[in-house]
């Protein structure tokens, strides 16, 4: 298969792309590099032995994409994408809504022209708003979304699905990712955030290697097992190997399908701060804080509709995936530019 992937060169793109590579399939990445470094290319080549074909430009850039698709007959395209910074989101969300829909009316429009029908988008949970039960499952309510960032993810799934009205012949899969964690066991690509970490495991990893004096924990009082809030982490190689999964099965359903890609267990701050000091025999300082806002007390997955029709399972533990971030954050203290 001969494969696009939209926003390769990220964090979650670039795990995709090895998985891909590995399993013999061709692969062209398009990326901006607006949150990602060219270097992840050479470590992608490093991990499989093998190249991506790779175009710097905006998925949005009409021009750029209809010639690559002159010189690429795509069989499925994978569209990651995307700005994900929900807190600049609130600030700045001309340039969320602008950048995440754009892309994907662009990417749809020059798909339809060159008859590509296989698309997977890069969803996530924040699409199912402030939830009033768990675990989520794909038929629960959507929308309600806290902030530009996550109204770009619903608004996404939205056009995608009208267009696959339009078009029954479009086979087209939704992944709502819960919280992706972890790195490639080499240590070799991994997450890369530019600045503060907003989220909690680059945050970890910082303090680990003492770029952080401490983390601060967002709230004790969340009426959950030990105060702190809990989230479904899932191993970012689990989560490369659902795109896989779902490409294979794109290869004999069409339609408008979406799925849960977690692990189904909820994790709470401090046992994930306790996994990661145990694992790798380092000690986090703590210090609790006010709740963020916006956040919420718990969310995790009911994975049982993609393990039933995608064959596919998250098989990493909380274990591994501290492990591995922590290989790749040891190995690499600034990153790709290190
Ligand atoms: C966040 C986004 C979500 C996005 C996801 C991508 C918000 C409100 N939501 O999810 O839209 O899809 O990232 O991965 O930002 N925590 C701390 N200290 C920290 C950082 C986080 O205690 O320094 C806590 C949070 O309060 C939360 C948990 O750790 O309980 C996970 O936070 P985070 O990694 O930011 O993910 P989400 O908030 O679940």
């Amino acid at each position: 298969m001969r494969v696009l992937v939209t926003g390769g060169a990220g964090y979650i793109g670039s795990h995709t792309v090895v998985e891909l590579l590995l399993q013999k399939q061709e692969v062209v990445i398009i990326d901006d590099l607006s949150n990602a470094k060219e270097e992840v290319l050479r470590r992608i080549q490093t991990i499989t032995g093998k190249t991506p074909i790779f175009y710097r430009g905006q998925v949005q850039d009409e021009a750029l994409l209809t010639s690559i698709f002159k010189v690429h007959p795509f069989d499925a395209v994978i569209h990651f994408a995307g700005y994900k910074a929900v807190g600049e989101s609130v600030e700045k969300p001309l340039k969320y809504f602008e950048n995440n829909l754009l892309s994907t009316i662009v990417l749809l429009r020059v798909m339809e022209q060159f008859n590509v029908k296989k698309l997977v988008f890069s969803s996530s949970a924040t699409v199912y708003g402030t939830p009033t039960k768990m675990p989520l499952t794909e038929a629960d309510p959507i929308g309600g979304t806290t902030n530009p960032y996550g109204a770009t993810k619903f608004m996404n799934e939205l056009i995608i699905k009208d267009y696959c009205v339009a078009h029954p012949e479009m086979a087209a899969t939704m992944l709502r990712y819960f919280n992706p964690i972890g790195a490639h066991p080499t240590g070799l690509i991994g997450e890369d955030p530019q600045g503060i970490p907003n989220n909690l495991m680059p945050f970890i990893t910082q303090v680990a290697i003492g770029k952080r004096p401490h983390l601060n924990v967002f709230g004790n009082d969340y009426p959950t097992r030990d105060g702190t809030g809990i989230r479904d982490y899932i191993h970012v190689v689990d989560l490369a190997l659902g795109h896989v999964a779902s490409l294979e099965k794109m290869q004999h359903a069409a339609g408008y399908v979406v799925y849960n890609l977690g692990t189904g267990k909820g994790t709470s701050v401090l046992e994930l701060v306790h996994a990661f000091e145990t694992a790798n025999q380092v000690s986090i300082p703590l210090q609790i804080q006010p709740r963020r806002s916006g956040d919420i007390a718990e969310n995790y997955a009911d994975c049982t509709k993609s393990n039933r029709e995608l064959g596919w399972v998250a098989t990493r533990t909380l274990v591994d995936a501290c492990r591995d971030s922590w290989k790749w954050q040891s190995k690499n203290p600034s990153g790709y530019e290190s």
